[in-house]
C-alpha cells in the first residue's frame, strides 16, 4: 500500500482508555495461530486426494512466509473418519491416511525449526465407536466398569423402547442409539451428542480422567506446545439427564444466540438463556484445572484453548480463569454481523470479560465448522452455525461483496490485542463452496438431516496452491476428496504471491505490521467522532478505522500502512478498513 499523509482532518479525541492489556508475555497471549485441516491442506503422499502430514511439512514454508506464529492441527489420529477425524479410535497414533508417528515427529521438528509453535486437537467429549474402550463396553454387560466409561442408560417407556430423554444430536436426529444384545434382544441406550459413531465418554468416571491425563502427557512428551480442546463445554452432563428443548434460534453447539453482548444489546434482551443440561455445566472446570496442572509439569509455555460455544462472554471467561485453560475461542466475535455498533460492542465486551480474568481475548472469523467469512459476511439471511449453505439456502452471498467485507473484517481483527486464529484458505480469500454436488457431500450433518442441512463441507474443500496444476497443486494424483470448483485458479497461492492488492499479500502485510507494532500485546483506545458504522480505535502507534457502512468517511492524518482495498482519495470507502501510523 502506498503511503499517504492526510491533511486538514484532525484525529478524533480519545474517548475511553480501558486497560485491556492481558497480563503476561507468554507467546499464546498475542500469537496468530493458523488452523490446518489436514485432509484439505496438501496431499504430500500424492495418492488419494486426501491431505496428509507429509504434505503439511512440505508446504510449511508458505506459513512462515505468511507470517503466522503457530499452527493448530485438526485431528490426524487413527479414525474411521465418520466425522472427518473428530471420531478418534486411538488418541496416541496417526491414521495411515495421514501418515505415521514418525511423520508427525518430522512435522513437529520442522515447525520448531521454522520458529512455529504447534498445537494439536484433543477430542475428549467422545471417542469413535471403533475405539477399543467402546468395543470392550459393547461386549460387557450393563453395569460393568467397561460400560461405565461411556454414557449408557436403560430406556424409558414400558419396555425401554424409548430413549432415556429427549436430547437431540448436534448433527440432527436423536442423541441416543440403542444397542442390540448378542442374543438379538434390544439392549441399553448410549448417548452421542454428535454422530452415533461418536459415543460420549463418562467424565464422572475417574478412569476416563486418568486416561486423558496420559494422552496429554503422550503428546506433551513428544513436544507439542498445546492443545485445542474440542467441545470443551460438553464433558459433564447435568445429574439425572433431564429433558431439554433448545430455543429455536439457538446455535446447535450451544450459545444463546445473543452474540455474547450485554443483555440489552443481545437478541434475547432481558432474558437469561437457560443452560442446556449437556453444555457448560460447572463440573467441567475441575477437569481443566487438573489439565492445567499437567501442563505446568512441562517446560515452556504450553497452552490449552477451549472450543466452548458459551455465551455470554462473561460466562465464557470462566473457562480461562488463571488455573484453567489459557484461551477460549471467541465465537461471539465470529457470529457478530458486519456492523459498527455490534462490532464495537463485542470487542468491548470481549476485552472486558477476558481482561477481567487476566486472559487474552481471542479473535476468529472462520474455521472448519462455519461458513467461510468471505461468503458469510455477504449473506442476506442468517444461516445457523454448522448448518452450512448450499444452492437452496436463503440469502445467497454475492462473491465480490463477501470478499471485500472479509478483507475489511480481517484488517480490523488482526489489529486487536490478543491472539487471532486464521483458518487455512482465508488468506487466499476463498469463498464457501456452495454448489458441491450432493453425492460428494460427506458431513454427517447432511446424512443425519436427510439433506435438509448442508453441513460444513463447503468450507473444507482442498486448497488451491498452483493455478495450472491438476487439483490446483493440492497433490500429485490430481484427485481431491471434495471437488474443487472449476473457477478457483485466481485464488491459487501462486497467482497471488507478490501481486499487490491480492488477499494473500494483504494478509502478509497485516501480519508483518502487527508483529512490528506488537499489536497483539497492545491496548485499545476507542476513538469517537465517526459515524455509527465506523469502528475506530488506536492500538499503540496504529490507528485503525473500519468502515462497515456504505458512505465514505474522512480519515485522520497519518501514513496509511495497510488498507483492505486500494483507494486514491482521502475518504475511506464503505466496507474498507485501514491502519494508519499515528
Ligand atoms: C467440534 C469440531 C467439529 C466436530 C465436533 C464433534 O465442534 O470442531 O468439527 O464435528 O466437535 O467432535
Amino acid at each position: 500500500m502506498n503511503s499517504d499523509t492526510l491533511q486538514g482532518i484532525s484525529a478524533p479525541a480519545p474517548a475511553s482508555v480501558v486497560p485491556f492489556r492481558s497480563s503476561g508475555s507468554e507467546w499464546w497471549r498475542s500469537a496468530v495461530i493458523y488452523q490446518i485441516y489436514p485432509r484439505s491442506f496438501a496431499d504430500g503422499m500424492g495418492d488419494d486426494g486426501l491431505g496428509d502430514l507429509i504434505g503439511i511439512t512440505e508446504r510449511m514454508p508458505a506459513l512462515v512466509e505468511l507470517g503466522v506464529d503457530a499452527i493448530w492441527l485438526s485431528p490426524f489420529y487413527t479414525s474411521p473418519q465418520k466425522d472427518a477425524g473428530y471420531d478418534v479410535a486411538d488418541y496416541c497414533d496417526v491414521d495411515p491416511i495421514f501418515g505415521t508417528l514418525a511423520d508427525f515427529d518430522a512435522l513437529q521438528a520442522r515447525a520448531h525449526e521454522l520458529g512455529l509453535k504447534l498445537i494439536v486437537d484433543l477430542v475428549p467429549n467422545h471417542s469413535s465407536d471403533q475405539h477399543a474402550w467402546f468395543q470392550a463396553a459393547l461386549v460387557s454387560p450393563a453395569g460393568s466398569p467397561e460400560r461405565d466409561r461411556y454414557m449408557f442408560s436403560e430406556g424409558t417407556g414400558t419396555d425401554g423402547e424409548l430413549p432415556p430423554n429427549n436430547w437431540e444430536s448436534v448433527f440432527g436426529g436423536p442423541a441416543w442409539s440403542r444397542l442390540t444384545n448378542a442374543d438379538g434382544t434390544a439392549g441399553q441406550w448410549y448417548l452421542h451428542l454428535f454422530d452415533p459413531s461418536q459415543p460420549d465418554l463418562n467424565w464422572q468416571n475417574p478412569w476416563v480422567r486418568e486416561k486423558f491425563r496420559d494422552i496429554l502427557r503422550f503428546w506433551l512428551d513428544r513436544g507439542v506446545d498445546g492443545f485445542r480442546v474440542d467441545v470443551a463445554h460438553g464433558l459433564i452432563k447435568a445429574a439425572g439427564l433431564p429433558d431439554y428443548t433448545p430455543p429455536a434460534d439457538g446455535g446447535s453447539m450451544g450459545g444463546s444466540g445473543s452474540l455474547g453482548l450485554e443483555p440489552e444489546i443481545g437478541a434475547h434482551a432481558g432474558t437469561e438463556p437457560s443452560t442446556p443440561p449437556y453444555w457448560a455445566q460447572d463440573g467441567v472446570h475441575e477437569i481443566y484445572r487438573d489439565w492445567h496442572s499437567v501442563l505446568e509439569e512441562y517446560e515452556g509455555d504450553r497452552v490449552l484453548c477451549a472450543e466452548a460455544w458459551v455465551e455470554p462472554l462473561t460466562t465464557l471467561a470462566r473457562w480461562v480463569r488463571p488455573d484453567e485453560m489459557h484461551q477460549a475461542f471467541n465465537f461471539s466475535y465470529l457470529e457478530t454481523p458486519w456492523s459498527g455498533p455490534t462490532m464495537r460492542a463485542v470487542i468491548n465486551s470481549s476485552l472486558t470479560a477476558f481482561t477481567g480474568v487476566g486472559a487474552p481475548s481471542t479473535w476468529v472469523l472462520s474455521n472448519h465448522d462455519v461458513v467461510r467469512h468471505a461468503s458469510r459476511l455477504a449473506l442476506t439471511a442468517e444461516n445457523p452455525q454448522g448448518h452450512g449453505i448450499g444452492p437452496r439456502s436463503p440469502g445467497q452471498p454475492e462473491r465480490a461483496l463477501g470478499l471485500r467485507r472479509a478483507r475489511a473484517a480481517t484488517t480490523l481483527m488482526l489489529a486487536l490485542p490478543g491472539s487471532a486464529y486464521v483458518y487455512q484458505g482465508e488468506e487466499l480469500g476463498l469463498p464457501e463452496v456452495i454448489d458441491l454436488p450432493d453425492d460428494a457431500r460427506q458431513d454427517p450433518t447432511w446424512f443425519r438431516t436427510n439433506g435438509e442441512r448442508y453441513g460444513r463441507d463447503g468450507c473444507r474443500v482442498p486448497l488451491p496452491w498452483e493455478a495450472d496444476s491438476p487439483s490446483y497443486g493440492f497433490g500429485d494424483s490430481g484427485k481431491s476428496w471434495l471437488p474443487q470448483p472449476a473457477d478457483w485458479a485466481p485464488y491459487a497461492r501462486d497467482c497471488q504471491r507478490g501481486v499487490v492488492g491480492s488477499t494473500l499479500e494483504l494478509y502478509r502485510a497485516l501480519l508483518a505490521e502487527r508483529a512490528a507494532a506488537d499489536l497483539g500485546l497492545g491496548d485499545i483506545e476507542w476513538l469517537t467522532g465517526y459515524p455509527d458504522a465506523v469502528v475506530a480505535f488506536r492500538n499503540g502507534s496504529v490507528t485503525v478505522i473500519a468502515n462497515t457502512g456504505a458512505a465514505a468517511v474522512a480519515l485522520p492524518a497519518g501514513e496509511i500502512i495497510v488498507a483492505s482495498e486500494a483507494f486514491d482519495t482521502r475518504l475511506l470507502p464503505g466496507d474498507t478498513s485501514v491502519w494508519i501510523r499515528s
